[in-house]
């Protein structure tokens, strides 16, 4: 392994641009080169990775494209880990920040910080970012957006058969809403039947009801109080009506079909992150008219999630290059603009102009700084923004058995809180 300061430290730096100097003239010009490892494999999300993959060609560079499908990415991650198991690291990879720190941990990502100095990315990236990327006070990776997991995504004119014109702004209005869409043989609520699919609609249930210090609390610190709490029941309590407004054929099913529902009206109401704004916007549709955005009744609160790219340690000046190359892209002010407004998120850098962005990515930036400015702005749990793996999976775990069984919600409490302990020993 190598040590993660070392990489870029002066010393070493100059003896490989020696060497290379003297050794071989072809090497000084390797032409940059990235493999890339990420799951953005649905239309919106290939769409987005094409103008990452175009911007870096543009620029000189040979882009190898490693797309794993499954939303969410678990998949990618096993191929990452045996990947790097069998000392084939890929050059770049999409990952959250806990995972992040995890590889670092274990040496296993290369020093960004020349890049980032020569593009002063402490001054160009909220503090609140940069944090996430750097371990031990170094770069060890780069943040493409910010998206955001507390949305409803629906369909105004299946909402209109029920009478309703907006998205209620309480759980209870909810499933009062979800009954008359029900009664009228519409399946209320789109939902994969994949574990974080079910977390994500779980972390929005616990915002909504137990509110920003609540999540904090439960989620976040574990606090055994606050797990153990009437409001965590009631949270279960919910999670089983909102099973009763899924249809039968949910398992399995991939984020990005259940999106198709509510764009199709087959469905009324997704709870999902914006990405699934990149779908509509590939298929053509218009915010405000033909889809809705809201939060979902999230108390202010803004669940976060930050796309980034890790980059391993490789061997060969190409590689190298195509790392910096890459990482310094990626934060450019134009491409950034492209990027988020292909993936339904909103700009990782500061200052990118908005103008060209609608009213869903508008009002998270809004409801973001509100949640900045009261202790709200959270980490999704759902899509590994918030833990580490370990934690992340109790959490999962237990909200799927509870979700996809009879199990009641003093079984889930407890579970919950048990199977953390163990998770922590
Ligand atoms: C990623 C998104 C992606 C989504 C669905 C999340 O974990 O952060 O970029 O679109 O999974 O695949």
């Amino acid at each position: 392994m190598y040590s993660l300061k070392s990489r870029f430290n002066t010393k070493t730096l100059g003896a490989i641009l020696c060497a290379t100097a003297l050794v071989t003239p072809a090497l000084a010009q390797a032409e940059p080169t990235v493999e890339v490892l990420h799951y953005w494999t649905s239309g919106g999300e290939a769409k987005a990775a094409v103008a990452l993959k175009n911007d870096f060609e543009a620029h000189g560079g040979k882009w190898i494209d490693s797309p794993v499908a499954g939303g969410g990415g678990s998949a990618a991650m096993t191929v990452l880990r045996s990947r790097v198991l069998s000392g084939d690291a890929p050059t770049a990879v999409q990952l959250k920040s806990p995972a992040i720190m995890e590889w670092a941990e274990q040496g296993a990502l290369a020093n960004l910080d020349d890049v980032a100095q020569k593009e002063k990315w402490d001054e160009i990236l909220p503090k609140r970012l940069s944090t996430l990327m750097k371990y031990d006070g170094h770069y060890v990776a780069v943040p493409v957006n910010i998206h955001r997991t507390d949305m409803i995504w629906a369909n105004p004119e299946v909402l209109a058969k029920a009478g309703a014109s907006e998205v209620p702004s309480n759980w209870e209005d909810f499933n009062k809403l979800a009954e008359k869409l029900q009664a009228q043989g519409i399946v209320p609520l789109a939902l994969g039947g994949q574990p974080w699919q079910e977390t994500i609609l779980f972390e929005n249930v616990v915002l909504g009801i137990g509110g920003t210090g609540f999540y904090q609390k439960a989620l976040i610190e574990q606090d055994e109080d606050a797990l153990k709490s009437d409001t965590m029941k009631k949270v279960f309590d919910e999670m089983r009506i909102l099973r009763g407004f899924v249809d039968n054929d949910f398992s399995g099913r991939d984020w990005n079909l259940a999106t198709a529902m509510v764009m199709n009206g087959k469905a009324a109401m997704q709870v999902m992150g914006d990405w699934a704004k990149g779908e509509f916007m590939a298929a053509g549709k218009v915010p405000g008219k033909d889809f809705l955005c809201t939060a979902t009744p999230s108390n202010h609160g803004y669940l976060f999630n930050t796309d980034s790219f890790a980059m391993f340690h490789v061997e060969g000046a190409d590689k190298v290059e195509g790392q910096n190359l890459l990482a310094s892209l990626i934060l450019g002010q134009k491409f950034q603009e492209t990027f988020n407004l292909l993936k339904g998120s909103i700009p990782a850098r500061l200052g990118v102009p908005m103008d060209k962005f609608d009213e869903c990515a508008l009002q998270s930036e809004k409801d973001m700084k509100a949640s900045q400015a009261s202790d709200g702005f959270l980490p999704s749990v759902g899509v590994d923004m918030a833990l580490p793996g370990n934690l992340t999976g109790t959490i999962v775990d237990t909200v799927t058995a509870h979700f996809n069984s009879e199990m009641s919600s003093q079984d889930a409490v407890d579970k919950l809180v048990q199977s953390l302990e163990l998770a922590k020993e």
